[in-house]
């Protein structure tokens, strides 16, 4: 025992020392925080903007198609320049009003303001939609009542496994589980594709880093389970407090 300890206080006075020796070295804690804290100030960043477009230049949109319909109306039913050209002009509006609403969609769907469960139902629905790929639910009756941070983070896990499903998986079918347990929120998406490959050394997998500490900065953690040639399940836990 006293030899234990000898070799622990060794290695603790080593670890003192070493921690000296690099006053400005950022220690693994401190490198979740700073991920963490980034992927805070990013959100903050991507709903203040899908706000400001959606309102401000929604706006400003809708009232310029307004004022070229007002033109219209009044255009001499002779002249199929000017009517032309007007309308031509609504049709510019209307995509660009669509694509406004793409962008701000994707910077922050608004249905995440409803809550976790019709945020993924809508994150579902679009997955189909792009992906042709089944996708079964399987979610509380009742929706989670999370803070924004910990809704955030489960909503952002789910969007990157879809996104790898999408791009890695070959899957046909994929099922989305989220379950609540004493220990937490617990969100599995699981795939039929063609699982994970040992990494290539030297290849950067952030998307998966970005999910794991997403996950361990609202304390909780990532699991991945991956078969070759048996699909991938992702699973996170999020804790509630
Ligand atoms: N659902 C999946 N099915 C098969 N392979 C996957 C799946 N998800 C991830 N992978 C593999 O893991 C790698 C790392 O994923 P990720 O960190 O998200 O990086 P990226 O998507 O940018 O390649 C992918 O390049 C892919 O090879
Ligand atoms: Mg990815």
């Amino acid at each position: 025992v006293k030899e234990l300890q000898v070799t622990e206080e060794s290695q603790i006075d080593e670890r003192r020392r070493a921690t000296e020796r690099l006053p400005h070295a950022a220690s693994a804690n401190q490198l979740h925080e700073l991920a963490g804290q980034l992927h805070l100030a990013r959100e903050e960043e991507r709903k203040r903007l899908a706000r400001e477009l959606h309102d401000e230049l929604g706006q400003a949109l809708t009232a310029i198609r307004l004022e070229i319909a007002a033109a219209l109306s009044k255009a001499p039913a002779q002249d199929t320049f000017f009517t032309k050209k007007l309308q031509s002009a609504t049709a510019i509006v209307d995509s660009t009003i669509r694509a406004v609403r793409r962008i701000a969609t994707e910077l922050r769907p608004a249905t995440l303001e409803l809550g976790l469960i019709p945020a993924i139902e809508w994150q579902a629905d679009e997955f189909r939609a792009r992906t042709g790929i089944t996708c079964e639910l399987r979610l509380p009756s009742q929706d989670v009542v999370l803070d924004d941070d910990r809704l955030t983070a489960t909503f952002r896990i789910l969007q990157e496994a879809l996104t790898n499903v999408t791009r890695h998986s070959g899957a046909t079918k994929t099922e989305i589980v989220l379950e609540e347990h004493h220990d937490g929120l617990f969100l599995e998406v699981r795939d039929n594709g063609r699982g994970m490959t040992p990494n290539p050394v030297g290849k950067r997998s952030l998307g998966l880093l970005g999910m794991r500490e997403r996950a361990l900065f609202v304390g909780g953690e990532l699991t991945i389970q991956s078969t070759p040639g048996a699909g991938t399940l992702v699973g996170a836990r999020i804790p509630f407090l």
